[in-house]
């Protein structure tokens, strides 16, 4: 089946029609800046100017960057509060016209890594960590994801959210050199093995395509690899979930 594919980040919200037997992208990724502020009519807005790039008619999936239920947006961390309660699936059906099925973004890079990256042949617990303007999480037990699981808003030691240390955003913010970036980095890492025990750790998001810079410092009790489909993951998996929830109503 042919889904949109639809990743909303922090910084853009960017798209492409995806191949969801093989995973492939049927056209070059599309991006716009994500309307500041983030009010749920801007963002539905850039959405839809996303589908008008390919004049889709059909199903879109959608990543968003917080808990996402049966469409209702629960938090939204790096977007306006004002998305807290919203139904986005209906709100982009109506104004796209075309079927909307929306999730957590980081759940969308999960399941795209199980299905045609490197996390499906792995038994046991796959945490993927997605790394950009704010942590997602996706935890992943024998191929099936827990959505919604939130471990990037862990606390540390001292009460501080991980993803205002962690994320690439707070890289940038404080321009941490990846030596200094990675040891926080490190630090993250020991409390999530410490509380969840996984048997390995992907990392996805912004950060993924750099992993070069910094992997070879990473220490970490289970191995921790980058997301083979880099930052694509969310865009790749938002189009994985839409197949499954709408593959029974729409023709392929
Ligand atoms: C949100 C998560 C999201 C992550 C990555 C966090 O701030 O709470 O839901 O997955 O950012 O976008």
């Amino acid at each position: 089946m042919q889904v949109l594919g639809i990743d909303i980040g922090g910084s853009g919200i960017k798209g492409a029609p995806v191949e969801t037997t093989t995973g492939e992208l049927q056209d070059e990724r599309f991006r716009v800046k994500t309307p500041s502020p983030s009010t749920p009519k801007a963002v539905v807005n850039a959405v839809d100017e996303v589908a008008r790039h390919f004049s889709w008619k059909g199903p879109i999936g959608i990543g968003f960057p917080g808990v996402v239920r049966r469409g209702v947006i629960g938090t939204a961390a790096n977007l306006d509060n004002s998305w807290e309660g919203q139904n986005a699936e209906e709100a982009i059906a109506r104004k796209t016209g075309c079927p909307v099925v929306i999730v957590n973004d980081a759940d969308a890079a999960g399941l795209a890594e199980v299905k045609f990256g490197g996390g499906g042949s792995e038994p046991g617990v796959v945490i993927v960590v997605t790394i950009g303007t704010g942590i997602g999480t996706a935890v992943v037990s024998n191929g099936a994801v827990v959505p919604n699981t939130e471990l990037g808003h862990m606390f540390n030691s001292k009460g501080v959210d991980w993803e205002l240390l962690v994320s690439e955003a707070a890289k940038k913010r404080e321009d941490l050199k990846w030596a200094e970036w990675v040891k926080r980095l490190n630090a993250y890492l020991k409390d999530l093995c410490f509380f969840m025990n996984p048997d390995r750790i992907i990392i996805g998001g912004g950060v993924s395509r750099k992993f070069e810079k910094y992997g070879s410092d990473i220490c970490c009790e289970v191995p921790v690899v980058p997301a083979q489909l880099r930052n694509l993951a969310g865009i790749i998996g938002a189009a994985l979930y839409a197949e499954q929830r709408l593959g029974a109503q729409v023709p392929a």
